[in-house]
């Protein structure tokens, strides 16, 4: 079978300390070879294949791990966004705007506008998507959206309890025990992972934990909206019950942060959504010392924010959460694999998908050093 080296790697990030420097494991003037999808070796400049590509000099990194997006949704909330900018608060109910034009979409609509955005992340450097549904909220059209989502990736994730939809209007409960039933027997087929919007406006912690239970008696791994516009039970629950990750977690009180240390719940930091509605940004720091595992993901959605630049949540998480730039760099790569409980993705070594991102810079550095500017060169997903 062809091996391919992509050589003369000015930088290299493997996010395997044991064979380079510091957290990221750098190696410099390196070269990867990788036969089909798998990565068998890693080391100097100069290794031997079939197939040769160079890179003159430029950094390579793993393939960004985007662990949270809602790619697949239809119609346009930028007047929502112009008003938020205009000092209006955001509010969950917005998410019934994206509903009704996801329900009035066609299904071949619906499968090209993910496509666009999945490219569209391709080329900012992600490799990997999780994607939710959520702007389906009754049983055909989440199993529809979910179907579409499996298209594009392993990591498709069933968000019935986005908000409780129109039709159920005051009858929160039973929502939840629609989604709970009917919804998620429909969903199963095309989902691994539950997820609940915990939070005011949305769902509470014993609707949450009601949603995430039948998810895990279904057989699905468990994830967490939490802690997003406010101080909440979401992270705690999100502990509680063993999710692989909590996102959001832009408001954290001390015990919150002492129960994602103690737990192997990923924290996923969503700065761009804090970005676009407006909120502070989560202090990295803090949970980064206290022994916690983070993650840093996009959170594409056409609400809070319509972005596939890991490269800006990265700028954002170095310049106002306090994260180093390594930090930002394993958060975004890494962190992400470990969020999605993946191990074959999120670093270089011998076994793992080639999965490559080359940026048009020397260093990892110029990421956050040139902010806005589309720094991805080329990108290999599955070694092509
Ligand atoms: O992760 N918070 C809930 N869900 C999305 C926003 C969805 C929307 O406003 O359409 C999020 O930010």
């Amino acid at each position: 079978m062809t091996t391919t080296v992509l050589d003369n790697i000015g930088l290299l990030v493997t996010n395997d300390p044991t064979v380079g420097e510091g957290i990221l494991g750098i190696r410099r003037n390196a070269s990867v070879v990788w036969q089909a999808d798998q990565i068998v070796s890693v080391g100097a400049a100069g290794q031997l294949a079939d197939r040769r590509i160079d890179a003159e000099g430029r950094c390579v990194l793993p393939g960004f791990v985007d662990s949270h997006t809602h790619l697949v949704f239809a119609g346009d909330r930028s007047d929502e966004f112009a008003a938020r900018m205009a000092g209006r608060a955001y509010e969950a109910g917005g998410i019934r705007v994206s509903v009704e034009a996801t329900r009035g979409a066609t299904t071949s609509e619906l499968q090209s506008l993910t496509e666009l955005r999945r490219a569209e992340a391709r080329r900012a450097g992600i490799t990997t998507v999780e994607i939710k549904s959520g702007y389906g909220l009754d049983v055909a059209n989440e199993a529809r959206c979910l179907e579409i989502g499996r298209g594009f990736t392993a990591d498709t994730t069933f968000l019935g309890a986005h908000v409780v939809p129109a039709e159920f209007e005051g009858r929160s409960d039973d929502y939840v025990h629609h989604v709970c039933t009917d919804m998620l027997q429909a969903a199963l087929p095309y989902s691994r992972w539950i997820d609940c919007f915990c939070e005011v406006g949305a769902f509470d912690a014993d609707q949450s934990r009601a949603v995430l239970q039948a998810g895990r008696d279904a057989g699905l791994g468990l994830r967490l909206h939490a802690n997003q516009l406010g101080h909440g039970p979401g992270v705690q629950l999100a502990v509680e019950m063993g999710c692989a990750s909590a996102d959001h977690c832009t408001y954290l009180s001390d015990a919150d942060i002492a129960a994602l240390a103690g737990s192997d719940t990923v924290a996923t930091f969503l700065p761009a959504a804090d970005f676009s509605t407006r909120q502070p940004y989560p202090d990295a720091r803090r949970v980064i010392d206290a022994g916690a595992s983070v993650a840093i993901a996009t959170n594409c959605n056409p609400g809070s924010s319509y972005t596939t630049s890991m490269s800006f949540c990265i700028a954002i998480a170095v310049r106002d959460m306090h994260m180093t730039l390594e930090e930002a760099v394993l958060a975004a790569t890494a962190g992400g694999a470990k969020a999605l409980r993946r191990s074959d993705i999120g670093a270089v070594k011998p076994g793992m998908r080639a999965d490559l991102c080359m940026l048009d810079a020397p260093s990892y550095t110029h990421l956050v050093y040139r902010p806005g500017v589309p720094l991805v060169r080329r990108v290999f997903e599955g070694g092509k």
